[in-house]
């Protein structure tokens, strides 16, 4: 109540203060989440809706990573989908990611103080509503009158095409800007900068909505006087802080710009820079400072968190002498990079994307092994890197709540794959320096130095050349390149035989497939291929399903036209469009150009479909269940189970029981299941349907739809899918999961059974139960109480069988007293009892102490190298010859360390082998009237 009010008063207060004193408010102290939500605000107020940020995971298939704040907007820029807004604007602040395809900055993080791998774009946009005018006029309100950026210090860049170049020059961005200017008491002239295609046409990758771009620029030097001349000069003191971009294009494939049905407004400002500018310049009045991303409240709590992990502090260096590094400034790249490189690996991890062998996967694992490596520098040879989610989650978590939903998990990811990599760094790191030694001042590793350190010790090759770059070296690529060519032929070489000579086969007749409907066929055989101990039928037409999305091939058999011969049919693959039936090569050689009939063995492809089918209901069922995000990694379809893979956290008993059951209903509902062929761009804008972003599809794509009324794609499953199904889900019968595991960091796996499978299965673990409950002698139903009280009885007598070995071993001490020897002064007895467990040895060792006047000594193995160590020392002997002391000598002696009181030590040891004669030597030192160590 109080805060609100208080809220309100200070909204006032602002509000009088913009309109007497527009450039002195807002400017004090802003934390960055301040900013935030300023520009959030400032839109709001300007009628745009407040959108989440996407996912890092992009819609787009031609990008890694989402790259802009527009990524999310496509389908409203090019017609597809209407703009849900109710005003056609919104505002948001996207996370983005900049490390691979057409926008790449990896190379200069850490480097600079301006270039990230992650970062926050905040961005306004307008779908076919206001354009430049709106546009330019609140960027500069925003800038100059709610946050105070200095006139004289902004530039502004305006589309300037060169000959061939799309659109002409923005004549109306820079009337609006020179308007600005001139009210501002400065020269348009000076301050207005034309820019080429390649700095002022912004294109989201080599397709997709464009448009000329007007950015805004701020100097930074001390006196903020260049005139313009840094701008775009790839100078930290003068950095473009908003682009404007004015999507009036598609750029299609074949290099040609359409224009678009509207024209739309697309914003996207630096967050992490405008934090910079403010945070740096003492309330936007001094700029003789350091201007640095990293100097502000974004990056400053992971240095925080590093420099308590490595006892290392950070210096602010940049480097001076190209990439010849000093060893402060390698200190303060890797403060950098690793405070970049969490952040863009948290915020993957947290969107589902993992560090892994290929495409965006493999770009997360090279940023991760950098980090990792950089970390070296630091000191750091344990795992660390993952330590930093708790700083990311804690400071972007109220923003980005999916960093604390997903923390545990992010760190289990990172830490294994830190765990990983370890294995290997510190030695590829050696190869590395012996082949730099080896150069004998040559400028380059070789090629094939960088492809053994990829290969073998899983160093990416821009890691590689980090590494080659910090001593002032290149690497050389072709050769890598080469290298890598190389070693890909010879793995296709010793592929199996069979893929070889099938792949190299040119297929030029393409099989029609029938087995969607049919389960025979009559046929031609086209060809028949011999693999080496099997051979291929290829045939005109065939009902056998090819393996393929993890659903296995059909097996059957081809008939002759007479019926007199008969080939079974082992698997079926294909290649392209030809499929290939595999049969044993028996003496009789089906032949080419003749006739037969195809027929699958139903019972068995049956049994695949019910499999498949469940895979859909599963895979919508793990959505409702556990989480949206729970994406498929994979999947196995066979006749005797079905495996799914997916990303998420291990499942409570109580999430698989509701995924059991769940699903046993709506297999109940004998809901029909159908399929319709759409074209693929119709069915990327339907988000109700599964599909895997990143894989390649055709034109026409085929949705599988459980539930809902065929044909009208409203089932409550929807996936693109090639498989076979069965025709309604009550053909499942009953379904079971037997297992659910880790197969990877992060990733999960359930396997289940339904239809016969599942019968057989609870019918066999019931059949156990049974025999269990023979043996026990008990009726199933009273197994558990039964189970239960014979175990209560085991422990029982456990408990008691213990204790009657340790009075054992009490009363062997007893006798083994008498074996105690005088040594000088006092009697002892070294006693190495052999192979016992450590209540045994325990008794023992009591006993002894509680009855016997000297100094004795017990030694007993407890494995093939473990050996437990304890001493007992009268009390007349402990000043003399205290327990710890001695204990800690014949520990030491034995390869492990021990101590303790004066009166009773243990320890524990290794050298079993060297027992007796430490004793030996032990029985010579108590002769001394006081025991020496040394
Ligand atoms: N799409 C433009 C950019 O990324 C503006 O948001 O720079």
């Amino acid at each position: 109540m109080m805060r609100s009010y208080l809220t309100r008063i200070q909204d006032r207060i602002r509000k009088v203060f913009r309109c007497v004193l527009p450039e002195m408010i807002f400017k004090e102290n802003m934390t960055s989440s301040e900013i935030r939500q300023s520009f959030l605000d400032f839109f709001k107020s300007k009628k745009h809706t407040l959108v989440p940020s996407a996912s890092l995971m992009p819609d787009s298939p031609n990008l890694l990573f989402t790259n802009a704040g527009m990524n999310q907007f496509v389908p409203i820029f090019l017609g597809q989908q209407r703009c849900p807004y109710e005003h056609p604007r919104a505002a948001d602040t996207q996370k983005c990611i900049r490390a691979g395809g057409k926008h790449n900055d990896l190379d200069d993080v850490g480097m600079d103080t301006y270039h990230h791998t992650f970062f926050e774009m905040l961005g306004n946009w307008s779908f076919g509503d206001y354009f430049k005018r709106e546009a330019i006029d609140w960027a500069w309100e925003l800038l100059t009158e709610v946050w105070g950026l200095p006139k004289q210090r902004l530039y502004a860049t305006v589309y300037q095409p060169g000959p061939g170049d799309p659109a002409e020059f923005d004549h109306e961005a820079y009337d609006i800007w020179a308007e600005k200017f001139i009210a501002a008491g400065l020269d348009p002239k000076t301050h207005i900068v034309n820019g080429n295609k390649k700095d002022n046409f912004w294109m989201m990758g080599d397709t997709g909505p464009c448009g000329p771009c007007s950015e805004v620029h701020m100097d930074l030097t001390p006196n903020g006087d260049t005139r313009g001349k840094l701008v775009n000069a790839d100078s930290p003191l003068c950095i473009e802080i908003w682009n404007l971009v004015f999507i009036q294009f598609n750029a299609n494939a074949d290099g040609s710009f359409s224009p678009l049905p509207a024209r739309h407004v697309d914003t996207g400002m630096g967050f992490e820079r405008v934090a910079n500018i403010i945070q740096n310049s003492n309330k936007l009045t001094d700029f003789s400072g350091k201007f640095s991303n990293y100097e502000t409240d974004v990056f400053q709590p992971y240095f925080e968190t590093l420099e308590k992990i490595s006892g290392k502090k950070y210096n602010s260096t940049l480097p001076e002498h190209g990439n010849s590094l000093s060893e402060v400034e390698k200190i303060d790249v890797a403060f950098r990079v690793i405070a970049d490189h969490i952040r863009t690996l948290g915020f993957s991890i947290a969107d589902g994307i993992e560090p892994g062998n290929t495409g965006r996967n493999y770009v997360l694992r090279r940023i991760l092994r950098r980090a990792v490596r950089y970390g070296r520098n630091l000191g750091l040879t344990e795992p660390f890197f993952y330590q930093l989610t708790d700083t990311l989650a804690d400071c972007m978590g109220p923003y980005f709540p999916e960093l604390v939903q997903r923390r545990e998990h992010i760190k289990k990811v990172i830490q294994t794959e830190e765990e990983s990599f370890n294995k290997t760094l510190d030695r590829g790191i050696e190869l590395f320096q012996k082949e730099v030694e080896k150069l004998d001042g040559e400028k380059t590793i070789s090629g094939k130095s960088a492809f053994t350190l990829y290969d073998t010790f899983g160093f990416p090759l821009d890691l590689t050349e980090v590494m080659a770059r910090e001593i002032g070296l290149k690497v050389d690529q072709e050769g890598f390149d080469k290298a890598m060519d190389e070693q890909k032929k010879r793995a296709k070489e010793s592929q199996k035989k069979e893929i070889i000579e099938v792949s190299d086969l040119e297929f030029t007749s393409a099989t029609s497939f029938h087995g969607f409907e049919e389960s025979k066929s009559h046929s031609q055989i086209l060809d028949v291929l011999d693999l080496k101990g099997r051979r291929a039928v290829v045939l005109n037409q065939t009902p056998f399903y090819a393996s393929m999305g993890g659903q296995l091939g059909d097996e059957g058999w081809l008939v002759s036209a007479n019926g007199n011969r008969k080939w079974r049919v082992l698997d079926t693959t294909k290649v392209e469009d030809t499929f290939l039936h595999h049969i044993e090569a028996t003496a009789d050689v089906p032949e080419k150009g003749e006739a037969v009939d195809a027929l699958i063995d139903l019972e068995r492809r049956r049994a695949l479909e019910r499999h498949h089918t469940v895979t859909h209901i599963l895979h919508w069922a793990l959505h409702e269940v556990v989480s949206s995000s729970a994406g498929q990694k994979g999947s196995y379809v066979g006749p005797e189970k079905l495996t799914f893979d997916f990303n998420q956290n291990a499942l409570t008993p109580n999430q698989l029981e509701d995924l059991e059951r769940l699903v046993n209903e709506k297999i109940r509902v004998n809901d029909p299941v159908s399929w319709m062929n759409i074209p693929y761009n119709e069915a990327q804008l339907r988000e109700d349907i599964m599909q895997f972003f990143g894989d390649k599809y055709g034109d026409e794509v085929r949705v599988v739809q459980i539930g809902g009324k065929p044909g009208s794609l409203d089932g409550y499953s929807m996936e693109l899918c090639g498989g076979t199904h069965t025709r309604a889900s009550g053909e499942l019968g009953l379904f079971k999961i037997i297992s659910e595991g880790a197969v990877a960091a992060g990733i999960r796996r359930i396997e289940a059974v339904c239809g016969a499978a599942a019968y057989e299965y609870t019918r066999e673990e019931l059949n156990r139960l049974q025999r269990v409950a023979k043996i026990l002698g008990s009726p199933v139903a009273e197994l558990e109480k039964k189970a239960e009280s014979w175990v209560n009885g085991y422990k029982d007598l456990e408990k008691s069988l213990k204790q009657i070995r340790a009075r054992e071993a009490a009363a062997m001490a007893q006798d083994w007293l008498k074996e105690a020897q005088s040594q000088g002064a006092l009697k002892f007895l070294g006693k190495d009892m052999g192979e016992t467990d450590p209540e045994i040895f325990q008794a023992a060792a009591e006993a002894i102490k509680s009855s016997f006047d000297g100094v004795a000594v017990l030694v007993g193995s407890t494995g093939p190298d473990k050996a437990l160590v304890a001493a007992c020392v009268y009390k007349k002997y402990t000043k003399s010859h205290p327990a710890g002391k001695i204990v800690q000598w014949l520990c030491g002696r034995l390869g492990g360390k021990g101590g303790g009181k004066p009166d009773f030590a243990r320890g524990g040891a290794v050298n079993l082998a060297d027992i007796q004669p430490a004793l030996e030597e032990l029985k010579e030192r108590l002769k001394e009237t006081e025991f020496v160590q040394g």
